[in-house]
């Protein structure tokens, strides 16, 4: 395994965990919350040119990686020369807010694994809602090259949708990751924290899954997506299933969308 530095690592406990190899919690910063899990491929002969970065979601101020363990299972299964990184990143607050920070802990992470691996490496951003928001805002809004992938599954696209700003059920919903302000008195911060608003021709290819009864991601959100990538010729797929906020899709759809996943990243990474 020439091409992996980690293994220098010596402090760390080493997990035989199927075709990878689990690291656990290495800090990609100097915060607590800035670790990740790190799955290498197990194989003498892997040299790893391709990483999937798993971002939770909890709405910018809660979850954590392990609530992203579900999918841990079938990327090792279907892609045993990929490595996988489960991250955790700083949680918001009112106080200290998402944005810009948890982007920035997006760049770490990255950072700190182009320089794990002696050769280049592209990346394929998952998350799940915030976490999707925040894959989505850190890719598009950077142009970050080296992300070929994004796969949002229930992430919202708009934080100034009309379906959002519109409804007083929502207010409050972003405070964590914009700080303590309306709509109404900070557009600018909404707009600039919408993913939707930076798509453009270099945007990574993207799918996504949203539920048809979702009451944290309107159904007005994932067409703007869909249109918006469309119009500037951005590869993507997206698919609706019944249900809510990703949590009480049936079995079939969940096996659906790993399948997808598979074909998704085969066909276009
Ligand atoms: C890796 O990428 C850098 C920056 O794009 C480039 O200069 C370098 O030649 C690449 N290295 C390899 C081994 O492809
Ligand atoms: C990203 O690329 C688009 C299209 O080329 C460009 O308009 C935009 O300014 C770029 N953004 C950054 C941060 O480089
Ligand atoms: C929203 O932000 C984008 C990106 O910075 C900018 O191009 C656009 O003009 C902004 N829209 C509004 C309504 O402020
Ligand atoms: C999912 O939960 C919502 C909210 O309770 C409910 O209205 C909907 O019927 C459920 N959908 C499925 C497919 O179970």
């Amino acid at each position: 395994m020439i091409s992996i530095k980690l293994y220098f690592l010596v402090g760390f406990i080493l997990h035989a965990h199927g075709e990878h190899i689990l690291i656990p919690d290495v800090p990609y910063g100097s915060h607590p919350e800035q670790i990740m899990d790190i799955y290498l491929p197990s194989s003498e002969n892997s040299v790893v040119s391709k990483v999937v970065v798993l971002v939770h979601g909890g709405a910018w101020f809660s979850g954590e990686k392990a609530d992203m363990l579900e999918f841990v299972p079938f990327l090792e299964r279907d892609f045993p020369d990929y490595c996988i990184a489960n991250m955790d990143y700083q949680l918001g607050t009112h106080e200290s807010p998402g944005f810009p920070k948890q982007v920035d802990d997006l760049d770490l992470a990255l950072t700190y694994l182009r320089g794990t691996f002696t050769n280049n490496v592209t990346f394929a951003l998952f998350g799940t809602s915030a976490g999707a928001h925040l894959s989505m805002l850190y890719s598009y809004s950077r142009n970050v090259t080296d992300v070929k992938i994004i796969v949002s599954h229930v992430g919202p696209p708009d934080l100034t949708d009309p379906s959002y700003v519109g409804n007083p059920l929502y207010n409050g919903l972003f405070y964590n990751l914009v700080g303590p302000c309306l709509y109404a008195e900070c557009p600018d911060l909404y707009n600039a924290t919408s993913p939707l608003v930076y798509v453009n021709e270099r945007s990574a290819k993207t799918i996504g899954f949203y539920g048809d009864f979702d009451l944290q991601v309107p159904s007005t959100q994932m067409p703007l997506l869909r249109e918006k990538l469309g119009s500037f010729g951005v590869t993507n797929k997206f698919k609706v299933y019944q249900g809510g906020h990703g949590w009480n899709w049936s079995d079939a759809d969940k096996e659906d969308l790993r399948v997808e996943i598979t074909q998704f990243f085969n066909e276009n990474w």
